[in-house]
């Protein structure tokens, strides 16, 4: 069993001292929960494409680095990830570590539990500064942080896309109920996705003087379309607008550049397509450049210390973010031991890989259904994700229909979710789809089981 080699000499002999723990404290917890982890067969990197046969060879390897449960496929990704049993052990290794000897992280870890190390791997990683980058609980916790943070008057406006989650649109119906911000819908295209300049009108004929900021998620969660995130950060830019992007999704599905987006914010979760423990998050706040926006840490330990109101820029922004109180280091740890795997793979390899799968879903869902059933995911390269959300009943608008196909496919061992939305703001019933999420652990033969199994309830 690999030893992280981030961890410094002190921590991996504290490790080797109480290896009882770890080993059998691991395959005691695998064995209570059925996991059968000492059968995982893990190597510590993966191998290079010279040292398989083929790429599905390859893919099996990633496949196997993790614990799911064969009996089910767990298609889902878009709500959870999974941890591999590498970012298990390291998750465990720690939590023993900080159970044993509370106060370690300090001395193992060194000054403030190595989190500027941390920060610095991801922003290496993702394309920005350490002082751009914190570790936050989820998605949620750093909209929050950014929504809140920023200042906005009665009568601003910001504009948000038809298809937002409730993890922005709660901190942005504060702002409308406690200071009169108005929140503007944009009708994005849904059926019929063509090319970015329909996403980046949508929103540039519906600015005024008033608009401040827009905000948008990179890959919608209703039907996974992608975002031309550039392009709408660059009409931000333009017209002196603040870019706030909601990207829950995509850190481990799709290569991130921070810098390159050019978005002023990004928050993004740890814990769904980068596989991390629950409760772990990634949020960047550009901190140089143009005219940052005015901020205030929100939910930070530092306030009264380092950051009064600021012009940003002087300061570490996401420094003073990162400290609030008590966290959990160890959630943080096996975060980046999952980013660390995913680098290890190549983050376009995956990307590739995932993408590609999503189309295939697509193509399969296509050929089998014809024209009864409704795609509401565009496969179009630059729009196509691993989210993929299908309707194959006539009634798009019928929830039992749906939800009776979600428990029935479950019973079959694949387990999706259904999403609903307007597919035109103006709608006054919400369509309904299966949501299906195709990851790096998938595989075609996975994708054809689904598609006959969802022809079969039918
Ligand atoms: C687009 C979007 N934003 C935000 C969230 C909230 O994510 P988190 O659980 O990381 O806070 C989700 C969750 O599914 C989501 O789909």
């Amino acid at each position: 069993m690999a030893e992280g080699n981030d961890t410094g000499k002190g921590l991996d002999r504290t490790l080797s001292r109480r290896n009882f723990f770890k080993v059998s404290g691991m395959a005691a917890a695998g064995a209570a929960f059925g996991l059968g982890l000492s059968s995982v067969s893990h190597a510590a990197k993966p191998p290079t494409v010279s040292t398989v046969s083929n790429d599905t060879d390859y893919w099996q390897w990633v496949q196997d680095q993790f614990v799911l449960d064969p009996d089910i496929v767990y298609m889902n990704l878009g709500t959870t990830g999974s941890m591999p049993l590498r970012v298990l052990e390291k998750y465990n290794d720690y939590n023993i570590l900080n159970a044993r000897h509370p106060r370690t992280f300090e001395s193992e870890l060194g000054a403030t539990f190595g989190l500027e190390d941390q920060r610095a791997t991801l922003a290496a990683q993702f394309g920005c500064n350490t002082d751009e980058i914190c570790l936050t609980r989820n998605t949620t916790d750093g909209l929050d942080a950014v929504v809140n943070g920023l200042e906005f008057n009665e009568g601003d406006e910001i504009l948000i896309t038809h298809h937002e989650h409730i993890g922005a649109l709660s901190p942005l119906n504060v702002l409308q109920d406690r200071y009169g911000v108005i929140l503007t819908e944009v009708e994005i295209p849904v059926l019929n996705v063509t090319d970015k300049d329909q996403f980046v009108n949508a929103f540039e004929d519906k600015i005024s003087d008033n608009t401040k900021a827009i905000l948008f998620s990179h890959i919608t969660y209703k039907t996974g379309t992608r975002l031309p995130a550039k392009a709408l950060c660059k009409l931000a830019r333009k017209k002196g607008l603040i870019s706030i992007v909601d990207g829950a999704h995509a850190p481990g599905m799709i290569e991130l550049d921070f810098h390159d987006i050019g978005c002023d914010f990004y928050a993004a979760a740890g814990h769904k397509w980068q596989c991390g423990p629950g409760a772990t998050g990634i949020l960047y706040l550009r901190n140089g450049g143009r005219d940052l926006p005015t901020f205030w840490t929100q939910n930070s330990s530092l306030y009264t210390y380092t950051a009064q109101s600021y012009a940003r820029g002087e300061y570490d922004i996401a420094y003073s973010l990162q400290y609030r109180g008590q966290l959990n280091i160890p959630a943080h740890l096996a975060m980046l031991e999952s980013c660390a795997l995913w680098e290890e793979i190549g983050r376009g390899r995956i990307e590739e890989y995932v993408c590609g799968l999503g189309s295939y879903l697509k193509q399969r869902l296509r050929d089998k259904f014809g024209s009864t059933g409704t795609l509401f995911s565009p496969d179009l390269p630059g729009f196509t994700t691993g989210l993929t959300a299908f309707n194959p009943f006539a009634d798009i608008t019928d929830a039992d229909l749906i939800t009776t196909m979600v428990d029935s496919l479950h019973e079959k061992g694949y387990q999706v979710r259904y999403t609903n939305f307007r597919v035109e703001l103006e709608d006054a019933e919400d369509a309904y789809a299966l949501r299906i999420s195709t990851h790096l652990f998938h595989n075609r033969q996975q994708i054809d089981g689904l598609v006959d199994a969802i022809y079969d309830v039918l």
